[in-house]
């Protein structure tokens, strides 16, 4: 779908199922464990700088937020309906989280705001190949030196049962078309491709298919 220009693959697929999304995801996902487990290893201190790249309803940021008030938090989505949910779950009490209609890129960020940290949940399975790989050699340029990256999505499928609750699931959802790819496996290799060592940390079994945790930091220089 369209919004404001911009043109992307919504939350659950359909803007008409957004306002469920939250529900869906805690039900369908275990998102008591794996959100519990990404929050962890996302590690939030005082002095971050944390992006979150398709931030959807803010949940994440918003977890992230409550457990280090002090950190400074910028979620991105392209979804305006979306974003609407996430500044609402804020309120009026914080003002270190910011939301912002758009895809990442050098502009939507504040000048000189180098992230420490560039975070995302969910959202490179919605997403084509050329834009898997385009939002990971993004992340990669914008990240401040010695930053990190944490990834959270579908990742490769290992078992049967795994691959037939992605296909009954997820795939019923949101297509084929951009989903196989994270099926089998593609993120560590475009994370590689961008110059990021990565270390998938957990993989989690759900009944929608297992999700994948990843850390990755820059080795090297990003290729152009
Ligand atoms: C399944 S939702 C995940 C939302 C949230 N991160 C979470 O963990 O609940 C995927 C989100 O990615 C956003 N999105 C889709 N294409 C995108 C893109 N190219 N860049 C950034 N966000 C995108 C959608 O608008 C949607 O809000």
């Amino acid at each position: 779908m369209t919004d404001r220009g911009y043109s992307y693959t919504p939350p659950l697929g359909h803007a008409w199922l957004t306002p469920l999304y939250d529900t869906a995801i805690r039900v369908s996902t275990r998102e008591g464990v794996w959100r519990s487990a990404f929050i962890k290893q996302i590690a939030p201190s005082p002095s971050d700088r944390i992006l979150d790249v398709g931030c959807g309803t803010g949940t994440l940021a918003v977890a992230l937020n409550r457990l280090e008030p002090e950190a400074d938090i910028i979620g991105i989505d392209p979804d305006s309906q979306a974003l609407g949910r996430a500044a609402a779950k804020v309120g009026t009490g914080s003002r270190s989280i910011r939301f912002v209609q758009g895809f990442l890129s050098q502009a939507i960020l504040p000048a000189s705001w180098k992230p420490t940290k560039i975070i995302s949940s969910l959202v490179f399975h919605q997403t084509p190949l050329g834009t898997k790989r385009e939002i990971i050699r993004m992340m990669r340029s914008l990240l401040a030196e010695n930053g990190e990256i944490h990834i959270a999505d579908y990742g490769k499928q290992q078992s049967v049962l795994m691959r037939l609750l992605f296909r009954l699931t997820v795939q019923m959802l949101d297509g084929v078309a951009d989903t196989q790819s994270n099926a089998d496996g593609i993120l560590p290799e475009l994370m590689h491709e961008a110059g990021l060592k990565v270390d998938e940390t957990r993989r989690l079994v759900t009944p929608t298919g297992s999700i994948s945790l990843y850390r990755a930091t820059p080795y090297g220089l990003l290729a152009p």
